[in-house]
This record gives C-alpha cells, sequence and structure tokens, in this order.
C-alpha cells in the first residue's frame, strides 16, 4: 500500500498550525515529540518535519509528495510544484523596513542602497518592477540586525505580529507581498498517490470551509420571514421551524464568517430575537 508523504515545518510560525490541520481531518499521530518523521496511526500518510525553506525543494524532488509552507518560501524557491490550496492560516507580509530614525518618503529611498534578505530571488523581481536599483546582500536568518551592524541600510523580511522589527528599532516602509500557508504538491504523483490526496484534500477543504463559516439560530416573526430569508442564504436555503409561539418562527442557517457583524445588525433590525451563533467543525457539500 503506497502512503503519502507531507513536508511541515519542524519548529516556526507553521509548525503547529500544520499538525493541527491534519488534526482537523481526523488523522491522528502517535505522541513522542522531537522525530523527524512520524506515521499515522489511521491515515497512509506519514509527516516529515523539516526545515521550511527545504520544503518545497524537497516536494519537488519527490522526497516528499506534498507540503506546507509559507508562500514566501513557497516564491523564493522558484520551482516548479503546484499550490493546491490556500490554508487561512500563518498570514504574513514581507516587507521593507528602515531604522525608525529614517526620514522614509518612498521607495526611491532605496535606490544605490544595500537591503539584507533571505529573499533574494523575490526582493530582487519586486526592486525591478519598482525601477530601483539597490544591491541584495543575502543573510539566511536574524536579518533584522543587518541595519544596526551596519550591513546593510535596511531589510526585507517577514513581518507578522511586527514585534521583531519593533524590537530591533525598525519600521516596516513598503509591504512587497502578503503571504500565508499553503498546501503544495509534486506535479506527477503516481495515481495511488492521487487517490490518497483526493482524500485529503476533501477532508481539508471540509475543515477550511467549516472555519469560514458559522452556523447561526434565532428566532423570527412570521410576518418578516420572508426578509430574513433574503439575507441568509444558508446551504441551500434555510431550515424554517414553527416555534410553539404562535406568529414565530426558528431559523436554522450558515453564515459566512466575515459576513458576520453585518448580517447580525441587519437580522436585529428585522426583529429576529434569541439568535444563536455557533462555530462548524465540518462543512461538506
Ligand atoms: C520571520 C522573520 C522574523 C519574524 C517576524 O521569521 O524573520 O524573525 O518572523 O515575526 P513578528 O513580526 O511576529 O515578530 P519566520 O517565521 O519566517 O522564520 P524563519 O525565517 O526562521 O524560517
Ligand atoms: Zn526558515
Amino acid at each position: 500500500m503506497s502512503k503519502l508523504k507531507i513536508a511541515i515545518q519542524k519548529s516556526g510560525r507553521l509548525s503547529e498550525k500544520s499538525l493541527e490541520l491534519l488534526k482537523e481531518c481526523g488523522i491522528k499521530f502517535p505522541n513522542g515529540g522531537g522525530k523527524l518523521i512520524a506515521e499515522s496511526k489511521n491515515f497512509p500518510i506519514e509527516v516529515l518535519f523539516l526545515r521550511d525553506d527545504d520544503v518545497t525543494k524537497y516536494v519537488e524532488q519527490q522526497v516528499a509528495d506534498i507540503g506546507i509552507v509559507g508562500e514566501n518560501v513557497y516564491l523564493e524557491a522558484n520551482l516548479p510544484v503546484k499550490v493546491l490550496e490556500y490554508l487561512g492560516f500563518g498570514s504574513c507580509r514581507l516587507s521593507l523596513a528602515v531604522s525608525k530614525e529614517v526620514d522614509y518618503t518612498g521607495i526611491t529611498y532605496f535606490e544605490g542602497k544595500k537591503i539584507a534578505t533571505s529573499y533574494p530571488f523575490i526582493l530582487e523581481k519586486y526592486l525591478k518592477q519598482q525601477g530601483v536599483n539597490a544591491s541584495i546582500e543575502f543573510i539566511s536568518g536574524s536579518v533584522e540586525i543587518a541595519p544596526s551592524i551596519g550591513l546593510a541600510n535596511g531589510v526585507c523580511d517577514i513581518v507578522s505580529s511586527g514585534s521583531t522589527l519593533m524590537s530591533n528599532g525598525l519600521k516596516e516602509v513598503d509591504k512587497v507581498l502578503d503571504s500565508q500557508a499553503v498546501l503544495i504538491s509534486n506535479q506527477a504523483l503516481g495515481e495511488e498517490k492521487q487517490v490518497l490526496l483526493d482524500k485529503l484534500l476533501f477532508r481539508i477543504k471540509s475543515v477550511l470551509n467549516a472555519k469560514e463559516r458559522k452556523y447561526i439560530l434565532l428566532n423570527a416573526p412570521n410576518d418578516k420571514l420572508e426578509q430574513i430569508i433574503s439575507i441568509l442564504p444558508g446551504m441551500k436555503s434555510p431550515t424554517v421551524l414553527p416555534l410553539a409561539d404562535e406568529g414565530w418562527s426558528s431559523l436554522h442557517s450558515v453564515i459566512q464568517e466575515d459576513q458576520f457583524w453585518d448580517i447580525i445588525d441587519e437580522l436585529k433590525a428585522l426583529g429576529a430575537e434569541g439568535i444563536l451563533v455557533a462555530p462548524i467543525e465540518k462543512m461538506i457539500y
């Protein structure tokens, strides 16, 4: 029986969330940290724990079949692998930053200057697009100390909470790209592995769909039902059940997380009462 091999970050921003996603897909692993390979007990999958910078390469070379990696790292690797899904966690941006003392007026500040980064490929492309000539100093880690030790005039690095920049006396001045965790795959999986991948993808999609949505339950006056239903699309259409109280119905539906507060306001304005909103664990179409 063939097994799917998935590469994820060993330790870092994406590690825990990557494992959590597999767990939410019902895939269990034996406990015991520190291992570099873990095999699931209930799904034909093996996890390889790697440095995030290596994930894309290993997937391309079929050491792993699929991988979870930051889109920033995938783009920097510039290798022919497929992006299967945006995973909605590990959000960050790749940004240019300079010392907070600098009087920054625009991207032309970097003309003729030196920028330290672990993302030379993406940065070079960006500077070219912007028509700026700057030299790029590649460093693989601790990029944010480069300006203070006189190695560069600025940095191009990942910003998530912004605390790394702040504690190094830097300020973010220009965003190069937005990034989040992506699921990537080798372009030539065999048929058996493809079957397993489809099974896993189906589960991942159900988990992601559920995260974007909320289950909503409310009581509505019958004379406002039609209007209320029109703003609650649901998976097909909302479920309406009569309440013991005459003239009232109970309504069940599903709403998009990002429309949540707008819809709640509209519902209240239409006379909805007893509004209950609950998370959804899985959502299967
Ligand atoms: C990035 C970056 C900073 C940190 C920024 O590292 O190099 O160290 O995250 O996060 P903050 O804005 O929340 O302080 P990354 O997670 O990409 O790790 P790696 O470069 O060691 O793989
Ligand atoms: Zn890394």
